[in-house]
């Protein structure tokens, strides 16, 4: 059927296009059934929060290489991290990162949760990075719906309707959509298809994986979409 075509050619793409990010594991792993580290997986999801990836990577390997595991960071001082947070912004995300640190040592013996609703409970996440850890590190079927997300399918579907309001029109829309095989995958898949070709300006419809499909390519519409309401 038709979410089923649309899957298989999205991820079919990704096992060729995946950015590699320092979060992931190479495709020869992911296909060898390893996922990727929890830990890394909502450290990378709590940085990229109002920052981009290039500015996060560096970032990312100097808290991973100083705090290889939830319990080294769980254990740091206030300070170090705060220190090794400075330029990122936002420092209430340093502070959370703590925090939701050492809930998980003495909540959840060290492990994240592979749960959405026990993922929620943890200081500083919200449903969007619930669902980015429980499809990314652990293959449960949640949907990620980011910028990216909006974006994407809106233009799929030639959504015109404004956002915010149409927010909840597209998740139901990404739901519908989301696999129950290799839900995770397919997250990072979508997410990168909006950063990489289903771009805000002159997106490269010609060379998608979803050219055939999407309806705002055939209308034309595709630049011009998602529309916002203005402030
Ligand atoms: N943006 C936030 N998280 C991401 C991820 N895991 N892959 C691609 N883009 C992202």
């Amino acid at each position: 059927d038709a979410p089923k075509d649309l899957n298989a050619a999205l991820l079919d793409w990704y096992d060729v296009h995946a950015r590699k990010m320092p979060w992931r594991v190479s495709p020869e792993a992911r296909k060898a059934g390893e996922r990727p580290d929890p830990y890394r997986v909502w450290m990378s999801e709590v940085m990229l929060q109002q920052t981009t990836v290039a500015a996060v990577r560096d970032y990312f390997h100097r808290f991973t290489s100083r705090w290889p595991t939830v319990r080294d960071l769980a254990a740091a001082e206030d300070a170090e991290v705060m220190g090794e947070w400075a330029g990122l912004g936002y420092y209430a995300r340093a502070r959370n990162l703590l925090k939701c640190a050492r809930t998980v040592v003495a909540d959840h013996d060290g492990r994240f949760p592979a749960d959405h609703a026990a993922l929620l409970k943890l200081p500083g996440i919200g449903p969007y990075t619930a669902a980015a850890i429980a499809s990314i590190a652990f293959d449960l079927r949640h949907t990620v719906l980011d910028g990216n997300v909006e974006r994407v399918m809106a233009r799929l579907h030639d959504v015109h309707a404004p956002l915010p309001a149409v927010k909840p029109d597209l998740m139901a829309l990404a739901e519908i959509l989301t696999p129950t095989e290799r839900p995770g995958d397919y997250a990072q898949a979508v997410m990168d298809l909006g950063a990489t070709i289903c771009t805000p300006k002159s997106p490269a419809c010609g060379i998608c994986p979803w050219r055939a499909p999407c309806r705002a390519r055939a209308r034309g519409t595709a630049p011009d979409l998602p529309r916002k309401t203005p402030k």
